[in-house]
């Protein structure tokens, strides 16, 4: 998408589409003379108001050079609320296959800003890959910044794109994203000056992580650990890893899931997803911070040879798992993937995970769940995400309820029964941490919607992308 900025009138911008604001007291951001007085009328006809979350297009009859303007609310104009929407103007775009776009919110700079053209890229993002040529519609080509000068939108580009790529990659079916195909996108971020490393199901088993291996053996597609380095090329502020969770189709294993729950289940890579994303931004962006990214990439499927219900796994740590669900594959995978980055001394790590239905009960679709024992990395993380725009609740990691996981023949269990599902299974991950500062965060909810949800098209979402890149970066 090329971009511009311009100082033009509204009145005067000859586009497919002209997006202004709306106030709540009442105030549209441009000045659109004899139609904006029209506009005005039809707006409070149809109790258009200003609040976050509000639009509506109309055709403006060549009343105007632009061929139509949507009008969307800018409720508090804090940047999540501009964010908010020029992402309803994005999807405006999209939904009409809007080519020229002009957004007329009068002066934006700053946090105001990036915030708006990240918003902008997410909701004019649909997957139309796996459509008909004749049902897509086109993405913006050029969008024009109207009344804003200049701007610093290198942030904001990077994480538009790492999300746009995470998005993708949720979106493709398993059929085609699996774990070997996942590791040679990973592989391709080489191109951008990473170095990554993928070992296969040897290796991995030979490096002892038993549960990467045990969740990956039922299924034809062999399993990958997926190592991406970002190396500053000066000396490094700090060290910090994230890890992602690529369970690249989970049927739940003999555990079987119902066809409704296992409808979606191409989404339980979302968390390396975002991994790929964050990492390709970090490439762009280049910080003096060292960042490791780390996937787990398996297919959990049933076959002769899929792992089974009283097995036990002995984990990369030295740990041992009683397996009492083969569903609760995702800290099986991750519990390896923290004790293999606790090895490399980092200063903090992250995981981020599909990892539990029991976090959607909690908090619903829309928040992910974040667990630390150190308030300094959890408040780090709330602050990324309040910048970022993502909704994350910090969520209690009470060791009490510890003994939940306490199994007969092995140091734990894999599971830890319907109560607190979401913490039981933060406290599973908290046993391969070592001294290593880490959050966990359970993406279960916002990863992905089944219908258009604010200004995210049905899908992926990337979130947590805007979120973790702000981390690394701060
Ligand atoms: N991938 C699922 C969690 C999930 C559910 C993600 C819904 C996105 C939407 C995970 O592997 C899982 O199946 N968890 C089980 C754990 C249970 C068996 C302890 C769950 O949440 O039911
Ligand atoms: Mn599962
Ligand atoms: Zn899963």
């Amino acid at each position: 998408m090329q971009l511009h900025f311009r100082d033009d009138a509204p009145s005067s911008a000859a586009v497919d589409l002209l997006a202004v604001g709306l106030s709540p007291q009442g105030a549209l951001s441009a000045e659109l003379g004899a139609f904006g007085e029209a506009l005005r009328a039809a707006l409070q006809a149809e109790e258009v108001t200003g609040d976050t979350g509000r639009s509506q297009a109309w055709p403006t009859f060549g009343q105007l050079p632009a061929r139509r303007v949507v009008v969307v609310g800018l409720g508090d104009g804090s940047p999540e609320a501009l964010r908010r929407a020029a992402g309803l103007a994005g999807q405006a775009a999209r939904a009409a296959g809007d080519k020229t776009v002009a957004l007329a919110f009068g002066p934006l700079e700053g946090a105001g800003l990036t915030a708006a053209y990240e918003g902008y890229c997410a909701g004019n993002y649909r997957d139309d890959r796996y459509r008909a040529e004749s049902a897509r519609k086109a993405p913006t080509a050029e969008l024009t910044l109207l009344g804003v000068s200049e701007g610093d939108l290198r942030l904001a580009k990077a994480v538009a794109d790492g999300q746009e790529l995470a998005r993708a990659l949720v979106n493709a079916p398993a059929e085609e994203l699996y774990p070997e195909t996942l590791a040679d996108i990973a592989r391709g971020l080489e191109a951008d000056g990473l170095q990554v490393e993928v070992w296969d199901e040897q290796q991995i088993r030979a490096a002892g992580m038993g549960g990467i291996s045990a969740v990956g053996q039922g299924s034809d597609r062999p399993a990958r650990f997926i190592h991406i380095r970002y190396i500053p090329a000066g000396a490094a502020r700090k060290r910090l890893g994230i890890i992602g969770k690529g369970v690249t189709f989970d049927s739940g294993g003999l555990s079987l899931k119902t066809p409704d729950g296992m409808l979606t289940m191409r989404c339980d890579m979302a968390g390396s997803a975002a991994v790929v994303g964050v990492m390709k931004a970090i490439a762009a962006l280049k910080p003096d911070v060292e960042v490791h990214g780390i996937i787990g990439a398996v297919e959990n499927m049933l076959g002769g040879r899929a792992y089974k219900l009283g097995d036990v796994l002995r984990m990369h740590n030295g740990k041992t798992v009683e397996v009492h669900n083969t569903d609760a594959e995702g800290r099986l995978v991750l519990g390896d993937c923290l004790s293999y980055a606790s090895g490399l001394g980092l200063d903090a790590m992250v995981d981020i995970a599909t990892l539990t239905g029991a976090c959607v009960v909690a908090l619903g679709d829309l928040y992910s769940a974040l667990y630390s024992h150190q308030d300094d990395v959890a408040d780090s993380i709330l602050a990324a995400a309040k910048d970022g725009g993502e909704l994350v609740w910090r969520m209690p990691l009470e060791v009490a309820y510890k003994e939940r996981l306490k199994a007969d023949f092995a140091t734990m269990k894999n599971v830890g029964g319907p109560p607190g599902g979401s913490i039981t299974a933060a406290l599973f991950l908290s046993e391969f941490v070592g001294s290593t500062p880490w959050a966990h965060l359970d993406i279960a909810g916002p990863a992905f919607f089944s219908k258009t949800t604010r200004h995210y098209a049905p899908g992926g979402t990337g979130c947590m992308v805007p979120t973790l890149t702000r981390w690394l970066l701060a």
